[in-house]
């Protein structure tokens, strides 16, 4: 339909390989919306009639309630859904109605526009999602505040934690990209419609009354800016990276836990699969899968960032390749948290077993050499040293727990590393080492943001009160995109009752 200079059709094959009709699927009614908010700013700006805005938008809301019209109507060899739906417009109208729809904009204006419209509602949905996985979380931590188990570093076990202490910690982090999207948000939400092509317009438009029947908080000024910039996009993925990056954590931490070697967690077997030769797995596949999604997602982001490397100011056709990308990202990133929420709220977790790997590690030396500080008064590098000795001792006699060695054991290994105190006897010491149950080592950690339940406790409210005010703000974002939407079919509606009362 545009090839006003070029003679004859696009070769068939360059055709297919030019068409984003594939992708454009997502954009269908984010277009038509931005075109009839478009026609209405025409009319009221006196460059459209109102029998030719009436017939356009219903011919408009012709295709958004029947689709498949697009295929009768539109012209098949169309590059892009912007086209397309032209064409099928100019087709139902006429080309005196419909051929005006085009007026002051250009594709290149109104693909942005399309991909703002579609990630506002992509952000909302996922931050609803975000808010929905922190919830579950937050109740499997209330159920584990005194579930006991080894926290590790380096896989190792360092020092003893509670259950609930990780599901905050991952509350803690979703959060966080929540506020991310929730800002990313408030840049995306301008509108670059009436930049045209890349400078602007003649016409006498009203750029800002687009936006606002658009629910936008504004337009973005510079013509070059609004057309060029994908900045909000490399934004957006960067933050489904970071995202993904927390799902992924928490995923090799289920996969680890749900191992018969740990046994802390079983997964529910909705959310397990199984082996075709072995019987008796039982596979967390859906984790794995999260894990090797966000590989696809870090890839995303090099690519569209590939993508608009080297490029000049003002569209690109390489730009068309952001979009499968960027929808690929969207919908993996809601999938991947949905999935995640289901594992979390139907976990089964072991608080025996956690427990018992607990009251034999020596994950407490270092609850024990805080506790010879403070009883002898002696400097923590010493404390380290005779710690360190005892577990050595320990280890060294088939890994027995500390609470099994004995007075004289003790007293053997202080001799060896030449250790005399005159509060901290082999007596003294054996009593510190027995009072260090795992109950007690994590009753004594009682630092801000520690295992220790009063912690716990005052990490449940903080949570609980950011997740009232988030979903509230998020119901808030909602709602007014919602009542945007109705006002603009109202004042649709009202345009073509008046025309045909
Ligand atoms: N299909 C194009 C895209 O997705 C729309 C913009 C085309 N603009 C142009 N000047 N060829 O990016």
């Amino acid at each position: 339909m545009y090839r006003s200079r070029p003679v004859g059709n696009l070769n068939s094959d360059a055709l297919s390989f030019s068409s984003s009709m594939d992708d454009d699927v997502d954009l269908f009614f984010y277009d038509i919306l931005g075109s009839q908010a478009h026609v209405i700013m025409l009319f009221e700006s006196h460059i459209l009639t109102q029998k030719e805005v009436v017939d356009i938008l219903k011919g408009l809301n012709q295709l958004l309630s029947n689709p498949e019209q697009l295929n009768k109507h539109g012209i098949n060899s169309s590059e892009d859904i912007h086209e397309m739906i032209e064409s099928a417009i100019i087709k139902i109208t006429g080309i005196d109605s419909g051929g005006k729809m085009h007026t002051a904009r250009s594709r290149n204006d109104q693909v942005v526009l399309d991909i703002r419209m579609k990630l506002r509602d992509d952000i909302n949905s996922i931050c609803s999602e975000i808010l929905r996985l922190v919830r579950s979380l937050v109740r499997v931590a209330e159920a584990n505040v005194d579930t006991i188990m080894p926290m590790y570093t380096h896989l190792q076990q360092a020092q003893l934690g509670v259950l609930s202490q990780y599901m905050l910690s991952y509350c803690y982090s979703l959060i966080r990209n929540f506020e991310r999207y929730y800002d990313a948000f408030t840049r995306i939400n301008f509108s670059p419609l009436g930049a045209c092509a890349i400078g602007g317009s003649s016409m006498d438009i009203d750029r800002e009354k687009v936006a606002t029947m658009l629910g936008f908080s504004g337009i973005i000024y510079n013509s070059v800016d609004a057309t060029s910039s994908r900045d909000f996009l490399i934004e957006f993925i960067s933050i489904c990276l970071t995202t993904m990056l927390d799902l992924c954590r928490m995923s090799e931490d289920f996969i680890l836990w749900s191992t018969s070697e740990f046994g802390f967690i079983i997964l529910d077997d909705k959310y397990s699969s199984s082996s075709s030769a072995m019987p008796q797995k039982k596979n967390p596949d859906p984790l794995e899968l999260i894990r090797g999604k966000t590989a696809t997602i870090q890839g995303n982001l090099v690519s569209i960032s590939s993508i608009m490397k080297g490029l000049p100011s003002g569209y690109s056709r390489d730009l068309q390749e952001l979009k499968p990308l960027l929808w690929k990202t969207s919908s993996t990133l809601r999938n991947s948290i949905k999935i995640m929420e289901g594992v979390v709220s139907t976990l089964f977790v072991d608080k025996k077993a956690a427990y018992n790997s607990s009251s034999k590690s020596y994950a407490i030396a270092l609850d024990i050499a805080e506790q010879l500080i403070k009883e002898g008064n002696i400097s923590f590098r010493v404390a380290h040293k005779v710690i360190g000795a005892l577990v050595e001792s320990a280890s060294g006699r088939g890994n027995i727990p500390m609470n099994t060695l004995s007075v004289d054991d003790i007293a053997v290994v202080l001799k060896k590393i030449d250790f005399s105190h005159p509060i901290l006897t082999s007596e003294k010491i054996y009593r510190t080492v027995q009072s260090i149950t795992p109950e007690n080592s994590i009753k004594l950690r009682h630092t801000k943001g520690s295992p220790n339940k009063n912690e716990q406790f005052f990490m449940i409210t903080h949570l609980k009160n950011v997740l009232y005010r988030y979903e509230n703000n998020l119901e808030h974002r909602i709602e007014g995109l919602n009542k945007m939407q109705k006002s603009l079919i109202d004042r649709i509606k009202y345009l073509i009752d008046q025309e045909y009362p």
